[in-house]
């Protein structure tokens, strides 16, 4: 296993060798913080990191205790991505362990015989699942970048799954609302005697407990090789999925060059592809770069702020998928030259979508709360960023029986036919399209700030909208807010189509939705709310460390400082 020096020994190295000590030239962290969308998976990181684990470990923990308390959101059976941050070196990581299509996927394969899209396909059962990256990834960060082994940084999770845990009221509702979807083995676990779950019962899953000690005992091949293997594969097939056995052994997760946009004196560290969620970035913010954002009033910023969102989920739709298979033309999306132009497209009043060249285009609503993120900051200074999913609640709602894993839909992330919506409402072209082996675009945008109020680390789940609610968080902190007030303030979204502004009520006043429709907008009040960040900021100015957990959520920040600390 590999181990890195401290800060500490490092700046001495630099210092002997009469090299900048660079990134040790931060001060000490003050403690050690753990933000996650479920108080049981942030007290398992919490464990990790106090019994000598680093926060790449406390990761690997939190995921897995995540795939046990939080089964709607992400998984064993699903994927995401991680970005590290390793303070020995200063290096940053990305983990790409997104789902990859099965072998034998075809462009058509969502479609019915006179060649029209058939949703259900995508989103219900193991035709909808991709070979799932999360385990892969447990073992990949543990090995390269911890200090712990498999096992113990299962340890927690596995307790979770066998001994139980109790249902919250949000699992409750989940379950309630997804239970027609459940197959048998699903049904099994969840609706144990029968009947729905209420808050306060317990819930124990020990196929899924059986499972995370067979990655323990031996690593992800435990999972993609072998008697677990078959078991998974044998129930997609049955059931009418695709997968081979070789698509489970081949697949592997990729390690990807960060998405770096420079805004302000703020460094923002990002998701590359397969995530649309640094590219988007980039190009929003160099319109608002090109802006001189804000340059007008509160509506006019709001304004501005839309229009370059429109523009970028344009783009998204007309150029983004899986580069290891398609040409992107990343460096010219991403060069300030190309936001130049864009923005000055942008006037007083609201391009209509339907405009913009990429015609025929359906509509849809943006739906769907779920996947998961969280954020962790070690006392040595790792951090790690991560968002995980098997997209929409519970996703395909399909259990290989004795498996304890709930499968993905992220098939429902291709375009499953050109410019049909997704469950996001979200459209795509053929850069997007299903083809063997190949990864769905994303919106999950794990990502770290570095700049003058020191380091934040943000994401959240949210579909379509993860994309906008990251950029919203990051322009709250380089504007000053603290960590809370940026996980809580008020959410707005547009994402070219549907061509409508939706937002959190308290996001807009009456005046400003007035003065918004003036300028040809219209405008869609969410009921419900959106997302569920949570956020960490070192302020190394005044070395302190605060944590954030969304307050629409039922997650918990905790900040544990040192004890000697006042
Ligand atoms: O990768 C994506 O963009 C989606 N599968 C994420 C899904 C999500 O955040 C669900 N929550 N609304």
């Amino acid at each position: 296993m590999k181990r890195f020096p401290g800060r500490a020994l490092l700046a001495a190295m630099l210092l002997l060798l009469g090299l900048p000590a660079g990134a040790a030239s931060l001060p000490d962290v003050p403690g050690h913080a753990v933000a996650s969308a479920h108080p049981l998976a942030t007290r398992a990181g919490l464990k990790v990191l106090e019994r000598g684990g680093n926060a790449f470990d406390a990761a690997v923990a939190v995921t897995a205790a995540l795939a046990v308390v939080e089964p709607y959101g992400s998984g064993l059976g699903g994927g995401g991505f991680y970005l590290l941050h390793r303070a020995g070196d200063g290096k940053d990581f990305f983990v790409d362990a997104r789902e990859t299509a099965p072998g034998a996927a075809t462009g058509d394969m969502y479609l019915d015989r006179d060649g029209k899209p058939v949703p259900s396909l995508s989103r219900d059962g193991p035709l909808a699942a991709g070979i799932p990256g999360t385990p892969a990834a447990l073992e990949h960060i543990t090995q390269l970048f911890g200090r712990n082994s498999l096992a113990e940084n299962l340890a927690p999770a596995v307790r979770l799954a066998t001994e139980g845990f109790p249902v919250d009221a949000k699992l409750a509702a989940r379950i309630a609302a997804s239970a027609h979807r459940f197959s048998e083995a699903a049904e099994a676990v969840f609706l144990p005697d029968g009947g729905l779950p209420v808050a306060g019962d317990r819930l124990v899953q020990n196929d899924l407990g059986g499972t995370l000690m067979t990655i323990a005992e031996h690593g992800s091949e435990g999972f993609y090789r072998g008697e677990l293997a078959e078991r998974l594969q044998g129930g997609v097939f049955r059931d009418g999925g695709i997968w081979s056995l070789a698509d489970l052994a081949r697949y592997r997760v990729k390690e990807r060059e960060p998405v770096r946009i420079d805004y302000r004196g703020y460094r923002i560290t990002t998701a590359p592809l397969p995530s649309a969620g640094g590219i988007t970035l980039a190009q929003i913010f160099g319109m608002l770069d090109a802006l001189k954002w804000p340059s007008g009033d509160d509506t006019a910023a709001r304004h501005e702020l839309v229009e370059a969102m429109r523009r970028a989920y344009r783009d998204r739709a007309v150029y983004l998928g899986d580069s290891d298979f398609v040409d992107v033309p990343v460096g010219r999306l991403m060069s300030q030259e190309y936001a130049n132009t864009l923005a000055a497209g942008i006037g007083r009043m609201a391009t209509p979508s339907e405009t913009m060249e990429i015609a025929g285009l359906q509509e849809n609503r943006a739906k769907g709360e779920n996947t998961t993120h969280f954020s962790i900051i070690d006392d040595d200074g790792n951090r790690v960023a991560a968002t995980l999913s098997i997209n929409t609640w519970f996703g395909s709602g399909y259990m290989p029986a004795e498996t304890g894993v709930i499968l993905n839909n992220e098939m429902d992330d291709f375009a499953t036919a050109p410019l049909v919506p997704n469950a996001y409402g979200l459209v795509h072209t053929e850069a997007n399209a299903v083809q063997p082996h190949k990864r769905p675009l994303s919106s999950m945008t794990p990502t770290f700030v570095d700049g003058p109020r020191g380091v934040f680390i943000t994401g959240t789940p949210g579909g379509s909208r993860i994309i906008t609610m990251v950029l919203l968080s990051v322009l709250a902190h380089t504007n000053g807010l603290n960590v809370e007030q940026a996980v809580a303030a008020p959410r707005f979204h547009h994402q070219f189509l549907p061509d409508r502004i939706s937002f959190e009520p308290e996001a807009l006043t009456a005046e400003q939705r007035t003065k918004l429709r003036a300028r040809g907008h219209e405008l869609e009040p969410s009921s419900r709310r959106f997302g569920n960040m949570q956020a960490i900021h070192w302020d190394t100015r005044r070395n302190r460390l605060e944590a954030a957990s969304d307050p629409r959520g039922i997650g918990d920040a905790k900040v544990v400082r040192p004890r000697s600390s006042p």
